[in-house]
């Protein structure tokens, strides 16, 4: 492949068997963070064909409001989206920014959100249930409330970080039970029953009781599946203690693994979709502990091309490249309402490393850097 490639020579040059051209993609569940390091993590999704994101709203402080300006204890969707589209993000296709529901949020803000187009979606956190969910209210409380009733009507989606929060030990985590297995068999069906008419993403999902409980709802409710998740178990976290897989809900057995590609490889699929939780922290590991969270800024298409190969799936072939198409640029712009990208990007079946990205915050090191892994994709052009 010739390296006038990367300037985006035209797409018929790029065929060659091993090359797959697909539309830019969409990454539905990403975090930008806050400050001087996010120019950088918005191009590093912009270089790996990204055409837009949904930015996570646990920011410090959180993004809890819709409008006004930055204050010490909440940002607002405006303000926030506005920085991001400042460093980079105006050439985006699509920027979500979710409301981080707090014990602040009411159902006014919600119908004036929706009202005036900022406000497409919710995130819910379970409380202290990962990196800065401090401020999150428990799902019981939510259930059957004004905001919900709000949402409902008017059509925000909302997204869920599904784990029970507070549980300890066994109960957090063993082979058949853990957060999310309780989560999707305790609070989903509930929230279902009183909010029927919902939009619903189940974020990052890990189990097989998510997948399958996604599989069988209604329509309008929809998950997505990070790299990590569809890639790795366990195991592979615990084996050398790679502590760069470490995240939140954090990547669990072969049963679940197993049951993640299944949902991804059924063809007719359109409610799975990528959202890659790509997670940068300048500082992973401290004396005493480590932050959740898997960075795959300018990897992200490569990893999930790799999973779909562990899953069967050649990209690369009739059936394996509509799904990987649908899975990756497609599934997720038709949940949220949205056209899939006009424009294309480029990649090859071949191997490539991804180095540390350099931010204003220091060095951060994406998940494959991490684990000491080779990327048997590249990225080769976007058009
Ligand atoms: C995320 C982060 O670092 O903000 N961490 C993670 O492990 N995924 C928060 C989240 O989405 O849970
Ligand atoms: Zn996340």
């Amino acid at each position: 492949m010739p390296d006038s490639a990367w300037t985006g020579c035209g797409v018929d040059l790029l065929f060659d068997g091993m090359t797959l051209d697909l539309p830019k993609w969409f990454d539905l569940h990403t975090h930008f963070r806050q400050g001087a390091a996010l120019p950088a993590y918005v191009q590093a999704h912009r270089d790996m064909g990204c055409a837009g994101a949904l930015a996570m709203p646990n920011t410090q402080p959180p993004v809890a409001r819709v409008t006004g300006p930055n204050a010490e204890t909440a940002w607002s969707i405006q303000s926030y989206r506005d920085e991001l589209l400042a460093a980079g993000g105006s050439a985006f296709e699509q920027l979500i920014v979710p409301l981080y529901l707090t014990r602040q949020t009411t159902a006014e803000m919600i119908e004036q959100g929706a009202a005036s187009g900022l406000l497409k979606a919710c995130k819910y956190y379970p409380p202290h249930g990962t990196t800065n969910a401090e401020h999150g209210v428990p799902m019981n409380s939510l259930i059957g409330g004004d905001v919900l009733r709000a949402m409902e009507r008017c059509g925000v989606v909302l997204c869920i970080h599904g784990e029970q929060h507070g549980l300890s030990g066994a109960e957090y985590l063993d082979a058949q039970h853990n957060a999310e297995t309780t989560f999707y068999r305790e609070r989903l069906p509930w929230l279902l029953d009183n909010h029927p008419n919902l939009r619903i993403v189940a974020e990052h999902i890990t189990t097989r009781v998510a997948a399958e409980f996604v599989a069988a709802a209604p329509a309008h409710v929809g998950a997505t599946i990070t790299p990590q998740h569809l890639l790795f178990t366990l195991g592979h976290l615990i084996q050398g203690l790679k502590y760069h897989l470490y995240c939140l809900p954090v990547v669990k057995f072969e049963e679940d693994r197993a049951a993640l590609r299944l949902a991804v490889s059924n063809p007719d699929q359109r409610k799975f979709f990528a959202g890659t939780d790509s997670a940068p922290h300048a500082t992973k590991v401290t004396p005493c502990g480590c932050a959740a969270g898997c960075f795959t800024g300018g990897c992200a298409p490569q990893l999930y091309a790799m999973a779909f190969e562990e899953s069967g799936i050649s990209p690369l072939d009739g059936l394996g490249r509509d799904l990987f198409e649908h899975f990756l640029c497609r599934n997720g712009p038709a949940f949220y309402g949205f056209p899939a990208s006009m424009e294309r990007f480029q990649m090859e079946r071949r191997t490539s490393q991804i180095q540390a990205l350099a931010t204003a915050a220091g060095p951060v090191t994406p998940l494959p850097t991490g684990l000491g892994m080779e990327l048997t994709w590249s990225l080769v052009g976007q058009s």
